[in-house]
């Protein structure tokens, strides 16, 4: 091993292994430079060694078949678990752990099943067992419960957390879908399990839970003692009764305090057709914790899929590359290093290029209209929509209402100032800018 850099070893190189490469090889100078440990993607063991043709290249030695080569590898620091399933993921990690290496895990039918063994396995051989990526995907869920809402009694826990069926349903309030057809789209996307059974009867969303139940309350609930019941019997009538009476029905996964004890469930459920959890449409996800202390907060990301997940993998890997260097929080993030270690330079408002919307308050007069769109032109600027509201009784002005096209801030500023300086216009113009790609 590199002396500075910290190997990693990965098993299976499925969709999430291959984006776990393509972070660990295209973004190795980021994580550096973020999180000062350089990472090494030394050897992946996979079922049958990777044909030429296959996506993301990397050098055919990196490649094994025999899952020995990476778990007993003494210069592998840290193992990587994804090839899913209970019983060879249990032994390949047991394995590692027991040869004192630090795990990475995104398998939450393990964690449900075995959890106990393996938590207390590795903390006898003092490292760390990661697994962000088993709940919720991309959101960093896991790590939040276990360190930023350390200081929080934790009262409840509503979450969107299967993809499958939160698409399933929202096809289904959309357009109108029957069930079946939708999980056969939902199969097609790659959000489906490798069996779709555990995704529409809601045990995939139980085994979430049971990790999300361990960390909130400190309460190691078997999967069999959460209220498990899925989807499938959802039919066009509940989605439509459900509309007519302001609700949204989603699959929640539901913890919560009732009476010194723990409620524990997962069932489709009747959201308020305003509220946010209502709202989260398609494969996405959302876990909403409410906290003791810091009340209602809410996540909202992709729960599958390639490089969300990989993300959470990679993050996992980060920790505990830290933790093997000694790294304390004590070093100074890299925006306050004093050789600055930015690619990037502030951009100046005058820069941005966005669509804005004008309210224009002038003379009701001819000839207005055309002033202004002659000075919006000499700026290279395109109206996208306009209205004109009626004239303004006490002061005679009228509203004129634009929406422009993306525009250049600075040739926005200088078309306004020539536009207010008009005689026409009797009152300083209100303009604001919009924000048409916002994700939710
Ligand atoms: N099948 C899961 C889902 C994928 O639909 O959310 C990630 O756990």
């Amino acid at each position: 091993m590199d002396s500075s850099s910290v190997s990693v070893g990965l098993l299976g190189w499925g969709t999430v292994g291959t984006g776990v490469s393509k972070i660990l090889v295209n973004q190795n100078e980021l994580i550096s430079q973020n999180a000062g440990v350089r990472l090494r993607l030394a050897k992946i063991a996979k079922r049958t060694l990777p044909a030429s043709s296959d996506g993301f290249r990397l050098p055919s030695e990196c490649f094994t078949t025999k899952p020995a080569e990476v778990i007993d590898d003494p210069d592998i620091d840290i193992v990587v678990e994804l090839i899913g399933g209970v019983t060879h993921a249990r032994r390949f990690i047991v394995r590692a752990i027991q040869n004192g290496k630090h795990v990475v895990t995104a398998n939450k039918a393990l964690l449900a099943e075995h959890g106990f063994e393996l938590f207390q396995l590795a903390s006898k051989m003092k490292v760390s067992l990661n697994f962000e990526a088993s709940t919720a995907g991309g959101i960093p869920i896991i790590k939040t419960l276990k360190e930023s809402f350390a200081a929080n009694r934790i009262e409840s826990i509503y979450g969107i957390i299967n993809g499958t069926c939160n698409y399933i349903l929202t096809q289904m309030h959309e357009e109108g879908a029957d069930f079946d057809e939708v999980l056969r789209e939902a199969q097609t996307l790659g959000y489906a399990e490798a069996d779709p059974m555990l995704d529409i009867e809601g045990i995939d969303a139980a085994q979430k839970l049971t990790l999300l139940t361990a960390l909130a309350y400190g309460f190691n609930i078997p999967l069999r003692g959460i209220y498990t019941e899925g989807v499938t019997k959802i039919t066009q009538k509940e989605i439509q009764h459900a509309h007519e009476l302001g609700y949204v029905i989603k699959l929640l996964a539901i913890a919560k305090r009732n009476r010194g004890k723990i409620e524990a469930r997962v069932h489709p459920t009747m959201v308020p057709v305003r509220s946010m959890l209502a709202n989260v449409g398609g494969a996405f996800n959302t876990v909403c914790v409410i906290g003791d202390a810091v009340g209602p907060t809410l996540f909202y990301g992709q729960g599958a899929g390639e490089m969300p997940t990989a993300s959470a993998v990679v993050a996992d890997i980060i920790d505990s590359a830290k933790s093997i260097c000694g790294h304390t929080d004590a070093h100074v993030p890299r925006g306050w290093l004093s050789e600055s270690q930015s690619d990037v330079s502030a951009c100046p408002i005058d820069a941005i290029e966005t669509r804005y919307y004008v309210r224009l308050m002038a003379l009701d007069q001819p000839g207005v209209l055309a002033q202004v769109s002659s000075i919006f032109s000499a700026h290279n600027i395109s109206i996208a929509s306009l209205i004109q509201k009626e004239r303004h009784e006490t002061d005679g002005t009228a509203s004129i209402v634009m929406v422009t096209h993306e525009a250049i801030e600075k040739d926005m500023q200088a078309a306004m100032q020539k536009i207010d300086a008009l005689d026409t216009i009797k009152r300083t113009s209100q303009l604001i800018r919009i924000e048409d790609e916002v994700a939710f």
